[in-house]
């Protein structure tokens, strides 16, 4: 069979579904909110209103955890989350190497060194032995992206950070739902943030995000960081100290709230259409679905395909390629290798200062570069396409078809 890349008939011709996130269960919140705002004023005051505090207690909830802060966004949630830790200037905090940069920004914010771990290259999380590796006597926290939707393995990171006195902030933002060992993510760890924004799993209307932990001193810190420092649970009237206003709008919360209701769907038919494109590759030789770690379930933020590089006839660009012009989703690389971004790279922070790097609190040199061979790796030996909940079994046999058709053109 011609390949559609070679001029041939491709596997799909029609577009697949748009992501159809929002239904009248949030217009008719959001109108509700508004009417409340028409009628007697005030519905919009996240002092005054409820809809914030509900979802905050519902996200705690949902996730298993006793508290929660609403947040502006998932950097946000980080920043907030470091904030609640109350870190002096100089500390190291353990990032993962591929995650966004609104992960990593916030360690900088608080004047702190990011230390890349090296990742498992079979899952592009970060892997424990290489944290363990890069625990110094600076090191405080550890910051442990879920990403693509795959827990980290938390065991082995929580058990370093107990014998190092490290505090664990998972980030949920790429793995709503997502379990390791019959626990959520985010009820793992000291702290967790997760993005809301609209791509994620479930969203606030576009941007937020949220924080939860089980313990109450710092979620009072992280209360009080994402609202300008205020004295929530203290005596006297004046803030405490140097936060941000992070906060979340009401408005903000009545759509989170209504899509809270709706994440266990969205993550199953995402597993779902996912179980069904690993059954329709069961054959195929050079390409197989990315690696879920033991006891850990995906909730699949995108779906990560490991190629067996050798025994194909191209590289794989053009391999992803080929599959994208069978007109299904395909791209190439994950390529989020965050030191290797220019401003890190070229320590692009506080104008030319090169803080907090250079910093005299900190005394020290870091040199990033190469120090995740497996990351790179990682990024090198996968693909990825894409999954929503409004993927059917069509989209799924689709995609398979796709990458059988391609590998039968270039099998080695
Ligand atoms: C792992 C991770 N952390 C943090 C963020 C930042 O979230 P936001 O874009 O909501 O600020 C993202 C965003 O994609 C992310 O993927």
């Amino acid at each position: 069979m011609t390949l559609a890349i070679d001029g041939g008939a491709p596997v799909r011709t029609d577009p697949f579904p748009a992501r159809l996130q929002i239904d009248d269960r949030e217009i008719e919140a959001v109108m509700e909110l508004l009417q409340q705002c028409k009628e007697g004023g005030g519905a919009f005051d996240r002092y005054g209103g409820t809809h914030v505090d509900a979802y905050e207690r519902e996200f705690a909830a949902h996730v298993g955890t006793k508290f929660a802060t609403a947040c502006s966004a998932g950097t946000a949630a980080v920043h907030t989350a470091l904030g609640a830790l109350r870190l002096d200037i100089g500390c190291e905090v353990i990032s993962s190497p591929i995650t966004d940069p609104g992960a990593v920004a916030p360690i900088l914010w608080n004047n702190c060194i990011p230390i890349f771990a090296d990742a498992d290259p079979d899952t592009m999380n970060m892997d424990p032995a290489s944290v363990a590796e890069r625990v110094s006597d600076k090191t405080r926290a550890i910051i442990a992206g879920h990403i693509a939707g795959q827990p980290c393995d938390m065991d082995p990171i929580m058990e370093i950070a107990e014998e190092h006195d490290l505090r664990v902030i998972e980030d949920c933002s790429q793995a709503h739902d997502a379990e390791y060992k019959g626990r959520k993510v985010g009820s793992i760890g000291h702290l967790a943030a997760f993005s809301l924004m609209s791509g994620k799993h479930s969203t606030a209307g576009g941007q937020g995000g949220m924080v939860v932990t089980n313990d109450e001193e710092l979620y009072w810190n992280a209360k009080r960081f994402a609202d300008r420092g205020k004295p929530f649970n203290a005596e006297g009237r004046r803030n405490l100290f140097l936060g941000n206003n992070y906060r979340m709008t009401e408005l903000e919360a009545v759509i989170g709230r209504v899509q809270l209701q709706k994440l266990p769907e969205i993550v199953a038919k995402r597993r779902r259409a996912v179980a069904r494109l690993e059954e329709g590759i069961r054959d195929l030789r050079r390409v197989r679905l990315g690696k879920v770690i033991e006891g850990a379930k995906s909730a699949y933020w995108f779906v990560l395909l490991k190629l067996d590089l050798e025994g194909l006839k191209v590289p794989k660009a053009q391999f992803a390629a080929a599959v994208a012009a069978e007109g299904v989703p395909c791209t190439a690389s994950y390529d989020h290798i965050v030191y290797e971004q220019d401003w890190i790279r070229d320590r692009q922070t506080y104008g030319q200062s090169r803080c907090p790097w250079v910093c005299p609190f900190y005394g020290k040199e870091v040199n990033y570069e190469g120090s995740c061979p497996n990351a790179r790796l990682a990024i090198d030996t996968h693909m990825l396409t894409s999954v929503h909940e409004c993927y059917t079994d069509r989209e799924a046999d689709d995609i398979a078809a796709a990458l059988g058709k391609v590998e039968a053109a270039y099998l080695k």
